[in-house]
């Protein structure tokens, strides 16, 4: 169709796929728009990327970019050099990223910087703690998109308090959660990935912040041993956290523990299956802090804040850190019947995909 337009979708790294998928959906259910999706290949293997797409029904990449591991400029500058090459060769009227991941900003600049209008879904978020890496990312990613697509009021506050302009800001809900509810019904019939307890605590841990540094590892190590003494655990390990157990010699501390075991990173489906079935979850993830809300799961976030602060006045989580008593005590809660009940925030209600869509034809025709 002549007058359809090129819309550029771009994943880079595990919690984009869930973003990404039903933006392609959306977009390829409507004849006015072309959608390509480019797979920059921050991450790379089949633990870490290809199995979500098998999980989440997403049709293969048009193109990957190949970028793989490497320090933070390094990555982001090879996704920019691979990005423009192929925008040299394909023609796009909007690059679409989601997220905050080094892909997010790094397409984001190279688009913006050839004239390419820029859509960000999942605008406004903010941690106010620039020591994380995705900090920088949303914020700079923010200052130059030219449609912000916001999961949650607060992000609009925020982008309006940085001056963006509210003609650029769209509260279209929250695209994992439709992604959430596509796929429940399908992870209640898969078995689960081992042998559950009748309670247990699902624990994931990946962040620098949290892991890379001895002393904050140990203390996480601490923390889910005592944990254990209450509650099985259950704990798929990122790979660099894998990394980091076995630099600092942790991993056998962890392995030996009675009550907790230890499994490899898990695809989609059977993580949900984990969500579906567990008695609370403690995570350093942003994103299953907003799908512990979605399911009305109680979450402790093991960090000292979160950029998703719907998920802690509307929704089921509470921000402990790294703090052994309040993680206890939180967990004491939930043992005993008194975990935090939560709602489902506005527009977290499995359309948020449509809504962006409608947004882009307004936008475009
Ligand atoms: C990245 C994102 C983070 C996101 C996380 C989810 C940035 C700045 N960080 O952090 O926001 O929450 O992904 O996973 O973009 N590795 C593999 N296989 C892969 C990819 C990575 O084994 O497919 C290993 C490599 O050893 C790599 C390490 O994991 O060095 C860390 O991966 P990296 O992408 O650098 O950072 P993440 O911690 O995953």
């Amino acid at each position: 169709m002549s007058d359809s337009k090129e819309i550029v979708l771009v994943s880079g790294a595990r919690p984009n796929f869930m973003k990404i998928a039903p933006l392609i959906r959306a977009l390829d259910r409507r004849d006015r728009f072309h959608a390509r999706l480019v797979h920059t290949g921050q991450h790379y293997d089949d633990r870490m990327s290809h199995r979500f797409f098998r999980d989440l029904g997403i049709r293969p990449p048009d193109t990957d970019l190949g970028v793989g591991s490497a320090s933070h400029a390094v990555q982001t500058g090879t996704v920019m050099i691979h990005f423009d090459d192929f925008l040299d060769q394909h023609a796009a009227d909007m690059v679409v990223v989601v997220g905050d991941v080094n892909s997010t900003i790094a397409c984001a600049l190279t688009a913006v910087k050839r004239g390419i209008p820029v859509a960000h879904v999942e605008a406004g978020l903010r941690s106010f703690d620039r020591a994380m890496p995705e900090e920088v990312n949303r914020i700079l990613t923010d200052s130059i998109a030219d449609l912000l697509f916001t999961t949650e009021p607060d992000g609009g506050k925020n982008l309006t308090a940085e001056g963006i302009p509210a003609e650029r800001i769209r509260f279209i809900g929250n695209v994992m959660v439709d992604t959430l509810l596509h796929h429940v019904e399908e992870a209640k019939t898969i078995d689960p990935p081992c042998d559950l307890p009748e309670r247990f605590a699902l624990v994931t841990v990946h962040r620098p912040s949290n892991v890379d540094a001895a002393g904050d590892l140990e203390e996480i190590t601490a923390v889910l041993s005592t944990v254990s003494e209450k509650i099985p655990v259950v704990f798929p390990l990122h790979p660099r956290t894998e990394a980091k157990l076995e630099e600092h010699a942790l991993r056998s501390f962890l392995e030996n523990a009675p009550s907790i075991r230890l499994l490899p990173p898990l695809g989609y489906l059977a993580f949900l299956r984990l969500m579906l079935d567990t008695t609370v979850i403690l995570t350093d993830s942003g994103g299953i802090q907003e799908e512990s809300t979605a399911l009305g799961v109680p979450c402790i976030t093991l960090r000292e804040n979160t950029e998703r602060p719907i998920t802690v006045s509307g929704g089921t989580n509470e921000v402990c850190g790294r703090d052994r008593e309040k993680i206890l005590a939180v967990v004491t809660d939930v043992l005993e019947g008194r975990g935090k009940q939560g709602r489902i925030p506005d527009l977290w209600d499995g359309a948020a995909a449509e809504r962006f869509a409608e947004e882009l034809e307004s936008f475009f025709f």
